[in-house]
């Protein structure tokens, strides 16, 4: 299977809301959450996996849709606030796919460090987070709800060298978010 990261359009809203829904525990941005995103460009990176000849590529959206990312753009950091891939489609690199471009804007935007909250209980996606270069860095009491719960804070640095080929399609429409 080959997937194209792309930035999210409104045509993948519905998609990423289904993708949201497919875990109990995360929190729940819905449609308006994600069109709110959308609609701030200067704030937030949101990205899609398409799985390759599964429909129209951007700007249209409306492939079929392997997961979805959004990273936040604070001044000198960035914020992965979101990062799912739907059950069928994990385990087979998309989530790492996904991560690695969100890290390539990071480095782009010279963000110096990305950080994540994560679920105590959710060790597959610490594990995840750790073979891709994070470290826990601090812990938040009660940080979630539904149910309640700590939160790990992750880190790592924002990647020195750009994701070889492959990472430029991506990145072509990012000139909109240079400041
Ligand atoms: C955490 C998450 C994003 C990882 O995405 P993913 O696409 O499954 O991850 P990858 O395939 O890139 O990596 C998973 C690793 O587990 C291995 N793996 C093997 N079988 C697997 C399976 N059935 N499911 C998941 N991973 C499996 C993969 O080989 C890979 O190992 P590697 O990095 O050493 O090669 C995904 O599991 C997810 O969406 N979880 C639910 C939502 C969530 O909790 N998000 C995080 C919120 S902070």
């Amino acid at each position: 299977m080959k997937v194209e990261i792309r930035r999210m359009v409104g045509a993948d809203v519905a998609q990423v809301v289904a993708i949201e829904n497919c875990w109990d525990y995360l929190s729940k941005w819905g449609e308006e959450g994600y069109l709110q995103v959308l609609g701030k460009p200067f704030l937030f990176c949101p990205l899609v996996a398409q799985v390759e000849s599964s429909g129209r590529t951007s700007p249209g959206g409306a492939g079929t849709l392997a997961g979805a990312a959004v990273l936040a753009l604070m001044v000198d950091h960035g914020e992965l606030c979101n990062l799912m891939v739907p059950p069928r489609y994990q385990g087979k690199r998309v989530g790492r796919l996904l991560l690695a471009h969100c890290l390539e804007v990071a480095r782009q935007r010279h963000l110096t460090r990305v950080f994540l909250e994560v679920r105590h209980s959710n060790q597959r996606a610490i594990r995840f987070y750790r073979r891709n270069g994070f470290r826990i860095v601090s812990r938040r009491k009660n940080y979630y709800r539904d149910p309640p719960e700590d939160a790990w804070v992750m880190e790592r640095e924002a990647p020195k060298d750009p994701l070889p080929t492959g990472g430029s399609d991506v990145l072509k429409g990012m000139d909109v978010l240079a400041r």
